[in-house]
């Protein structure tokens, strides 16, 4: 392994979540972007040679189909892990599973993302909840956006010592908005087969202790999550209290109704005004003029931007892994500056 004071990154799969981490890859004064591979030889692979990025096939077979389509590749995956000290698995779910022994085998760290189990790492990540346990370990898995978001604001809840138990119900986006020309729903609303949802069950991979159950359902469109939330605390606290409770997390931004941030569509409007890369919300927005507290209950409701709340998780996950940084808070410190993260969204 290299100098780790500079990491070499790897980014397998360049989708909705894999640009986005080689791109905040790129952005951090301690790591680079050794190179991106991917399947493709459409605009998506076009895209990484125009970035200035280094393309490479999955495979021999893709790095020639490449070649064929006029694209430089610069060799395969395994050339690229050559090159690299941790990789980024943002292959779709379940094909990153099987990527697993090739990067043990070949001893690289690796990173999965939230579509695979918790299982193929044995380990499950949030930086404000458990940085600690994934230093110098071998791999670790990014929670998926909306188990992120619930593990983060549960954890500023349970730092305080407000936090009994937790209720959520989460409207969740219907698809990504560069292929809902292939999927997603109209005019009908999905619920989740099962209660719980696999969201809470999911926190606990990261947190054993959090008491959290979610319901979940399928909505017409594609901008981001909503969620809805009922906790039971630990007392009677006002509404002051618990508004600076979540102030002690970076990562939740409370955001105003009248501030005329109405809606997701005027949160993501924000965001391209803020000159935010693809427009990315990496915060929770929780609506502070909304929270409710009566006596020991608390109501409140968020926004998840899915495609972008695993980025910085997933920048920090590769310093714990590669234990440059011992301390979360550094890392988190440093992540936030890097992409423009600060208390206030307005
Ligand atoms: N999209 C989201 O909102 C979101 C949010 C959080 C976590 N995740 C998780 O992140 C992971 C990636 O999801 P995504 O939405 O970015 O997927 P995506 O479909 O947008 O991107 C996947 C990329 O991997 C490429 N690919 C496919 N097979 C490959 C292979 N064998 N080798 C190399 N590249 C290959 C595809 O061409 C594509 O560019 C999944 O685990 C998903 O559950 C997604």
């Amino acid at each position: 392994m290299a100098d780790l004071k500079h990491i070499r990154v790897a980014v397998n799969g360049y989708g909705v979540i894999g640009k986005r981490v080689a791109g905040a890859v790129a952005l951090q004064k301690d790591m680079s972007l050794a190179g991106v591979s991917d399947v493709v030889t459409d605009w998506r692979a076009r895209m990484v040679i125009r970035n200035g990025l280094r393309l490479f096939g999955a495979t021999e077979e893709h790095a020639n189909t490449m070649h064929k389509a006029g694209l430089d590749a610069a060799g395969t995956l395994d050339n690229l892990l050559d090159q690299a000290d941790v990789v980024v698995d943002c292959t779709p779910k379940r094909i990153a599973a099987k990527n697993v022994d090739t990067y043990r085998q070949r001893g690289i760290k690796f990173i999965l993302q939230g579509g695979e189990k918790h299982a193929a790492t044995g380990h499950s990540f949030v930086a404000e909840s458990n940085y600690a346990s994934a230093l110098g370990r071998d791999a670790t898995r990014v929670v998926s956006c909306n188990t992120t978001s619930i593990v983060r604001t549960l954890t500023a809840l349970k730092r305080a010592g407000l936090l009994q138990r937790a209720r959520g119900t989460l409207l969740r986006r219907a698809t990504d908005p560069w292929e809902s020309h292939e999927s997603g729903i109209m005019n009908t609303l999905v619920p989740e087969p099962e209660i719980p949802s696999h969201q809470g069950p999911d926190a606990q991979s990261v947190d054993p202790d959090l008491d959290v159950v979610t319901m979940a359902v399928k909505v017409p469109e594609t901008l981001a999550h909503l969620h809805y939330w009922s906790v039971q605390m630990t007392r009677p606290a006002s509404k002051e209290e618990v508004l600076d409770t979540f102030r002690t997390s970076s990562r939740i931004a409370l955001i105003n109704i009248g501030d005329g941030l109405v809606a997701l569509n005027t949160v993501k409007e924000l965001m391209a005004d803020r000159g935010r890369p693809h427009d990315n919300l990496y915060e929770v927005a929780l609506w502070a003029d909304m929270l409710r507290v009566q006596e020991d209950e608390l109501f409140y409701a968020y926004m998840v931007d899915n495609q972008a709340i695993v980025i910085p998780e997933t920048i920090d996950a590769i310093r714990a892994l590669t234990r440059t940084v011992e301390d979360a808070n550094a890392s988190i410190a440093r992540t936030n500056a890097s992409l423009g993260i600060e208390a206030r969204l307005v």
